[in-house]
């Protein structure tokens, strides 16, 4: 049949569209959307393509195919909650790759559907991840919107332009590949971090957009020379005028800087201002004060944007003769390099999970991180601000094109605020690094860094390469020695300017509560033996960083065991040893090694091994060490003596001391006084479990958690560390076992589930409160012929933090056609040719039209229902039809509508899944609106 043409032209008007208004005085927010996506493992190939009519769809925008579609059904998917890490929801496997810890990847789909309120138009919209493993195409509303290409970095999606609200809702799909690697640690796979949306005054400050970083005048006196972006998606330009005030921890105002300036529209703008201050309290790593920095934009007096940054005014120096200086105060940098994840939660560790493991650095007598080998969470930055860690910061992917210099950029605007921060570190061991490609790609990112902060050195990790004539070291600030010990002389030698930290040493390996090496049962002693040939062991690296005092310092391979890297290992072993704490943050003997080394200001001693021997062992030597920063150590058994020897953190002493069950007891001597005391005994059997939590309280916002440390007492209460017995675990509705562990690099239990064996006396969960439990969490401990252990921890609530709630999945019929306006009545079903692009337009659900040139027009549209509709048959369900109309379905005259006014209109259709076609023919008096008022939606039979 032969379309006839008709002139149409149509008027849009908008359907219940609110007028923009032209300044939005609302605060900037920011809720949470971790909650309530839906998530499928596996790929889902896009449909192939093969007729014309649906190619050029496809290429359009908001058009996009497959599960990447705003109509995908996605209502038999899995609901969950971000951070998520679907790797470690598989078993370890030995055909998988070693270093991602044996376990499968793959690929993954999350969808979310979401609702803006109508009061939310004319807001800028700005959707971001904290991070995606590992490679991400991200689709809002059916359009690709961002394309992720590092794990470690955020996604900022500004969507405002096509944003939907009221009933149209908002759908994000993303695929995730983690088939992708970016290293050769264990990464896990999926939404790994927070997800955030934030909504924002057009005339806004943009994301990391405040840079306020103190720094000290040769006067003495300290000013902040902070820089504010600004962004402008208003239709013209704006003068705005932006307030900044230094506010002390008694929220007291220390300084204030204002500044005026015309945002031209659609465009970022850069301010500067300058905040003079005499006296601040110093951040340092006893006392690491913080100020906050309010950055207000203003118009006309009304607030438009608020952004809160903390600073600390500290400052740093790395001297090529004698090491590093934080406020001019020599600090020997005593650091630990770590991976990003934890047992049985994988990289998708709580924020309350990372306050846990800073604790443990700390309490090791660490002061400085590596976050190795990449940018870490922003929480991560947060913690070590306020505890005064100091960090190096390190950017993933060592490449100065274009695409990943914006990698390094957004890490530097991101943690440029940070005091923590003290050097930026560009790449780790690099086999460019000795030639001039690495010295030029080098000399690029350098530039890029500076570019956005001079206050701190660049460093890289370098392996090698540092004689040759060209290379990386002279490209950077502060050379950064990854083990090599051999040529640390050498190299300061020939370059005595050139500041050198060790930004990698020792990788030192044992297994918690072991003391034999043994190679056939892949086991690693606990008495610092056992290094890689590139390494060495605790005691001889920290010598030999500590007796040279132009190295400042030392970044220990690694604070915790990560999965993957089961170094010198392979399968059966499958995570790393390499940790001064094991995989749960337990600590190895290690932990008490680099206390002793590292804590100065106070008495450290310990002893190991266990003293819980075989009946066997009696008579037999045990090798014994007593850990410690005394200078001489006396050892007993049984009250007898062992004998006393002088003692120091390089050696530590050592005994062969034949077993006899008892109490081994050691005394630590300083200049001949007592100072320590430390004992191991024999237990009896384990007779009941215990359950320790770390944190007693937990806020009910499904987010806070705490590890919970599983032990096995004896019938005196004392811990056994020799248990190794299955633990069942069972928790109310208050709270959910996130995942389990137990620190052996060598089990393959599951750790996610109900269940874990303890290893070597200790097995831990990890609890994460229900969103608005009621509370308590109470967690319930059994194992065969012990006596069960249960634990109760308190819900505070969280009060409402603001959080975008899901929306269900729904089908819309949103993509119609709209035929040319006719004077006579068209035959309802005429069929348009598959190549015909133009003689009808595309027509948007939601939007009314006048009729002009003619009484009858055509809507047309169709639809494959979901699932379950497919097999009940469905209905779908028109907002506001305006205008008299005809209703057909698949050819048949299902509905009449009789009036011009706006009514609600359903039409059935039958089970089945094939396509279905619905046409709408409008009679209408020229000048008279028509059209579809709402959304269209298919629904289930009411
Ligand atoms: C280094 C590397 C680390 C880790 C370590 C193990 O060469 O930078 O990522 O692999 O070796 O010793």
């Amino acid at each position: 049949m032969k379309v006839r043409l008709f002139i149409l032209y149509v008027v849009l008007v908008s359907a219940g569209n609110i007028a923009i208004a032209r300044q939005v005085s609302s605060r900037p927010t920011k809720f949470a959307m971790d909650d309530g996506w839906l998530f499928h493992k596996g790929e889902i190939p896009f449909p192939v393509i093969k007729g014309h009519g649906e190619s050029y769809q496809a290429a359009k925008a908001g058009i996009a195919p497959g599960a990447a579609a705003i109509n995908f059904d996605d209502s038999n998917w899995r609901r969950l909650s971000v951070p998520h890490d679907w790797a470690m929801e598989n078993l370890v496997d030995s055909t998988e790759n070693i270093a991602q810890g044996y376990r499968k990847r793959g690929i993954g789909w999350y969808r979310k559907h979401f609702r803006l309120e109508p009061g939310d138009k004319g807001k800028h919209l700005e959707l971001q991840f904290e991070g995606i493993a590992t490679h991400a195409t991200i689709w809002i509303n059916g359009q690709v919107v961002y394309r992720s290409w590092s794990a470690y970095n955020a996604s900022y999606i500004d969507m405002t332009a096509i944003a939907r609200y009221g009933d149209d809702l908002n759908t994000i799909a993303v695929r995730v590949d983690a088939e992708a690697m970016e290293g050769w640690w264990y990464e896990g796979a999926g939404i790994y971090r927070h997800t955030w949306l934030i909504k924002r005054s057009p005339l806004h400050i943009v994301t990391d957009g405040v840079f306020a970083q103190p720094v000290k005048l040769k006067d003495g006196t300290w000013h902040i020379p902070a820089q504010v972006t600004v962004y402008n998606s208003l239709k013209q330009d704006e003068t705005i005028q932006l307030e900044m005030t230094l506010l002390d921890r008694q929220n007291k105002t220390i300084a204030t800087a204002l500044t005026k300036l015309t945002a031209q529209m659609l465009e970022k703008k850069t301010a500067m201002l300058s905040l003079k201050i005499h006296q601040p309290r110093l951040w340092s790593i006893e006392d690491p004060v913080l100020y906050q920095v309010k950055t207000v934009l203003k118009q006309n007096g009304h607030i438009l944007d608020e952004v809160t940054t903390t600073c600390g005014f500290r400052t740093i120096r790395f001297d090529a003769r004698s090491g590093f200086f934080l406020n001019d105060k020599h600090v020997k940098i005593k650091g630990v390099c770590n991976h990003i994840d934890h047992a049985g939660v994988g990289t998708a560790v709580p924020d309350a999970l990372w306050d846990f493991r800073f604790e443990k650095i700390k309490e090791m007598g660490a002061n400085a991180f590596r976050s190795s080998h990449n940018a870490p969470s922003k929480r991560v930055l947060d913690i070590c601000d306020s505890l005064g860690i100091l960090v190096m910061d390190e950017n993933r992917n060592f490449n100065s094109s274009p695409e990943y210099l914006s990698q390094l950029e957004w890490m530097v605007r991101r943690d440029r605020n940070h005091p923590s921060v003290i050097l930026w570190s560009v790449f780790n061991e690099e086999p460019v690094q000795g030639t001039p490609t690495g010295y030029e790609m080098v000399r690029r990112m350098v530039k890029q860094v500076k570019q956005l902060d001079t206050t701190r050195p660049v460093t890289a990790a370098m392996n090698g390469g540092f004689f040759e004539p060209v290379n990386v070291s002279q490209a950077v600030d502060v050379m950064g020695f990854n083990y090599e010990i051999k040529h640390y002389d050498r190299f300061h030698a020939e370059n005595p300017n050139i500041p050198v930290t060790s930004s990698e040493d020792a990788s030192a390996v044992m297994i918690r509560g072991e003391y034999t090496t043994d190679r056939s049962k892949n086991l690693l002693d606990s008495y610092d033996t056992q290094s890689p040939p590139w390494g060495a062991t605790h005691r001889q690296s920290w010598k030999l960083i500590n007796e040279r005092p132009w190295m400042a310092g030392s970044f220990m391979w690694t604070g915790f065991d990560y999965h993957g890297e089961p170094t010198p290992y392979t399968w059966p072993s499958v995570n790393s040893s390499f940790g001064i704490l094991d995989l749960c943050g337990f600590p190895k003997a290690a932990f008490y090694i680099k206390q002793a080394q590292w804590i100065d200001d106070r008495p450290i001693l310990h002893l190991i091994p266990h003293w819980n021997w075989p009946k066997d062992s009696i008579g037999k030597p045990i090798k014994v060490m007593v850990i410690s920063n005394a200078d001489k150590v006396r050892l007993t058994l049984n009250g007898k003596l062992i004998g006393e020897k002088p003692s120091n953190t390089y050696t530590m002493a050592e005994w062969m001391v034949p077993y006899a069950p008892g109490k081994l007891e050691a005394i630590g001597y300083q200049k001949g006084k007592e100072v320590s005391h430390f004992a191991v005994e024999t237990t009896g059997a384990p007779v009941r479990l215990n359950l320790k939590t770390y944190k007693p309280v937990l806020l009910n916002d499904g987010q806070d958690a705490t590890p919970v440390t599983v032990e096995a007492f004896d019938s005196q209460g004392r811990h056994v560390p020799t248990a190794n017995v299955p633990v069942n675990f069972t928790i109310n509705t208050s709270g959910t076992i996130i995942g389990l562990g137990n620190g052996n690099p060598n089990s393959h239990e599951a750790e996610k589930g109900a269940k874990q064996s303890l290893f070597n006396g200790l097995a831990q969960v990890i609890l994460q409160s229900v969103k608005n439990a009621d509370g308590p969490v109470i967690l319930t401990a059994e194992s065969e012929g012990l006596k069960s252990a249960s634990l109760k921890i308190d819900l505070k609530s969280a009060g409402s933090l603001p959080f975008i709630p899901m929306a269900e999945p729904m089908q819309a019929v949103d993509k119609w056609s709209l035929s040319p306006a006719s004077p006579t009545k068209p035959d309802p079903n005429i069929i348009l040719s598959d190549n015909d692009m133009n003689s009808w337009q595309s027509y948007t659900a939601g939007t009314l039209q006048k009729m002009v040139n003619g009484n009858f027009t055509i809507l047309r549209a169709s639809f494959i229902p979901f699932d379950r509709q497919k097999s009940e048959g469905g209905q779908l369900a028109f907002k506001q039809v305006w205008g008299k109309a005809e209703f057909w379905l698949d050819g048949n005259l299902l509905v009449r509508k009789s009036s011009d006014e706006p009514q609600n209109i359903t039409v059935d259709f039958p089970p089945g899944s094939q396509k279905h076609v619905i046409s709408i023919l409008f009679n209408v008096q020229p000048g008279k609106v028509f059209g579809l008022g709402g959304i269209v939606s298919i629904h289930k039979k009411q």
